[in-house]
């Protein structure tokens, strides 16, 4: 998810809130005879709000696993995680009134800390993700649907080499692929919008050579397996060198087709980008919630002993 004007709500709202606990905080602990502590009832009132968010906050990962609560706004519940996470961080420094305490409340608060910490990194990883490939699939199921996507990418570029020598339209492949993947279906109309028409380009099968073993060779290897180390094709440079270098070898009435060509080793090379992010937010992930579990488990220890003694 990327944080855009969606979140101006949630923006004002937070700063609405923290703005009226840390005046709260400020006169509650100015006036308190022994300073700020997590027993009064103003730190109590801190306590139960902050918690309360961090409850929210969990509950995000309930939500994904039960399939029924996922139906409606995800974006909505991911937008609440962010805000009221961040949130609970202030609340509860106001909660202990700043004291770190016991060894309890002393791991709790770095807890705390470490996850909010770790929350606003994986929102800037989510942030970052290159948004191009979206319109081929939505963001939430990229990384199933990569190998898919890359399957797809050979397809157009092979309808485009068929186009070339006079097969027009997207190639036999191509309409394959792009009739029965309905949930491509950005992905469908992207290649219809490229590959439109039967355009004749009146050059002989000896003219197109060069493009077609360009294709064959390079091409479509490295389409098939952009991990592979060595391609040009997968650095930007180097791509851009290979590609006018081939645009030297053909009459130019083949030029448009070419830049299609180039266009699709473009869009390899950010999905493999976005393959890496997404693996590195699957890691981040693997911390991010087992933190999380740890603070709300001690949480409820730290609020049941604290309320009883
Ligand atoms: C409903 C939830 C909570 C309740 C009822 C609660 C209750 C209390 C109480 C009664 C105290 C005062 C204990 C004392 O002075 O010895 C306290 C202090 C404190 N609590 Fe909580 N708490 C809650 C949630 C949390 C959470 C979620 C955290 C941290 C993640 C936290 C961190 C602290 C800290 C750091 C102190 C200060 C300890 C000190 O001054 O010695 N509390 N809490
Ligand atoms: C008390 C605080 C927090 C708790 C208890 C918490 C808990 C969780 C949990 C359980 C998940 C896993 C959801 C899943 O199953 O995929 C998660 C995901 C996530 N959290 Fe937090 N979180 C907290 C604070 C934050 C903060 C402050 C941020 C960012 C500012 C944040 C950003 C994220 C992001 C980006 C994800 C990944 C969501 C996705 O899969 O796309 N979290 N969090």
């Amino acid at each position: 998810m990327r944080i855009d004007e969606t979140h101006r709500g949630w923006f004002i709202l937070s700063i609405v809130i923290f703005g009226a606990a840390t005046a709260v905080y400020v006169i509650y602990a100015l006036a308190a005879p022994h300073g700020p502590s997590g027993g009064s009832t103003i730190g109590l009132v801190f306590g139960f709000t902050g918690f309360g968010f961090m409850i929210y906050a969990a509950l995000l990962g309930a939500r994904k696993k039960v399939p029924i609560m996922r139906l409606g706004r995800a974006q909505g519940w991911m937008r609440g995680h962010l805000w009221l996470g961040l949130l609970a961080l202030p609340l509860i420094l106001f909660h202990g009134g700043f004291h770190f305490g016991g060894l309890l409340t002393r791991i709790l608060l770095w807890l705390l800390i470490i996850t909010v910490l770790s929350g606003v990194f994986g929102a800037i990883i989510q942030h970052y993700l290159p948004t191009i490939i979206l319109e081929r699939v939505p963001m939430e199921t990229i990384y199933d649907e990569i190998d898919r996507v890359r399957e797809q990418l050979s397809a157009e570029a092979a309808g485009f080499i068929a186009e070339l020598s006079g097969g027009g339209g997207g190639g036999p492949e191509a309409v394959e692929v792009a009739a029965d993947d309905r949930l491509l279906a950005g992905g469908a109309s992207a290649m219809r919008a490229r590959g439109g028409g039967s355009i004749q380009y009146g050059l002989s099968e000896e003219q197109i050579e060069p493009v077609r073993a360009f294709f064959e060779t390079e091409m479509l290897p490295f389409l098939k397996n952009p991990d592979a180390k060595g391609s040009r094709l997968g650095e930007d440079i180097r791509s851009n060198a290979a590609f006018t270098k081939l645009r030297m070898l053909v009459p130019a009435a083949a030029h448009p087709v070419i830049a299609n060509l180039e266009n699709l080793c473009e869009e390899e090379r950010q999905l493999t980008r976005q393959a890496r992010l997404h693996k590195l937010l699957h890691t981040w992930l693997l911390c991010h919630i087992p933190l999380s579990l740890a603070l709300m488990v001690l949480s409820v220890f730290h609020a049941i002993i604290a309320l009883r003694y």
